[in-house]
């Protein structure tokens, strides 16, 4: 059977630091990481089998694959829910600029949209291809975001839109799934750095 395997990228600089989005470099423990995913891939991924590796453009993705050897593309459309004037600020830092909003997201996450960026339902939208193309393909390693990840995986495993926004998809974590008759089969490989 195929697989879809996907993991966010390795720890970037701004999850070291707490802030969401922008477009920063792996830590030395997300490069770690990097470097722990061919044999993880190879292991899991049957003999004989192809993949291909797809990204965001973001350099944290990008690198997070640098020492797969499969082929890859790069996706815009797996770029991270933009969080507009939000981008680059700790969740604390947006409480205190934008109490209002930081309450409304937390009231309806999945609608709530960021001033000048997106919202959890503007991503599905623009995930729309990747998802058909997904269905179309045999095994894909998605490296991608948190939020991109969330839609993705609920997508297949036919989570609501309420508890979208809330689904865990931890750093350093390899999902598997592969569609049986009438679910998703999910595997978990975490590696410890
Ligand atoms: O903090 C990492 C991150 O990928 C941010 O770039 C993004 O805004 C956030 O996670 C999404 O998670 P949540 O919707 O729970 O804030």
């Amino acid at each position: 059977p195929r697989s879809i395997f996907f993991s966010r990228h390795g720890e970037s600089l701004y999850n070291v630091m707490g802030k969401l989005g922008g477009d920063s470099d792996l830590s030395a423990r997300g490069k770690q990481y990097a470097k722990s995913l061919p044999l993880l891939i190879a292991t899991h991924l049957g003999n004989s089998e192809q993949l291909t590796v797809w990204t965001s453009t973001m350099k944290r993705t990008i690198a997070t694959a640098e020492h797969l050897t499969y082929p890859k593309l790069a996706w815009k459309a797996l770029d991270e829910l933009d969080a507009g004037v939000c981008d680059g600020m700790t969740y604390e830092e947006i409480a205190e600029q934008y109490p209002e909003d930081f309450a409304n997201r937390d009231e309806d996450k999945f609608n709530y949209r960021y001033r000048g960026g997106e919202s959890y339902r503007d991503v599905v939208l623009r995930l729309e291809p990747v998802i058909m193309e997904l269905e179309r393909q045999r095994n894909i390693l998605i490296i991608g975001h948190q939020a991109i990840l969330r839609c993705i995986y609920a997508y297949f495993m036919n989570h609501s839109h309420e508890k979208l926004p809330y689904i865990k998809i931890p750093l350093h974590t390899v999902i598997q799934l592969t569609p049986r008759a009438y679910a998703c089969e999910e595997k978990r490989f975490k590696v410890d750095i």
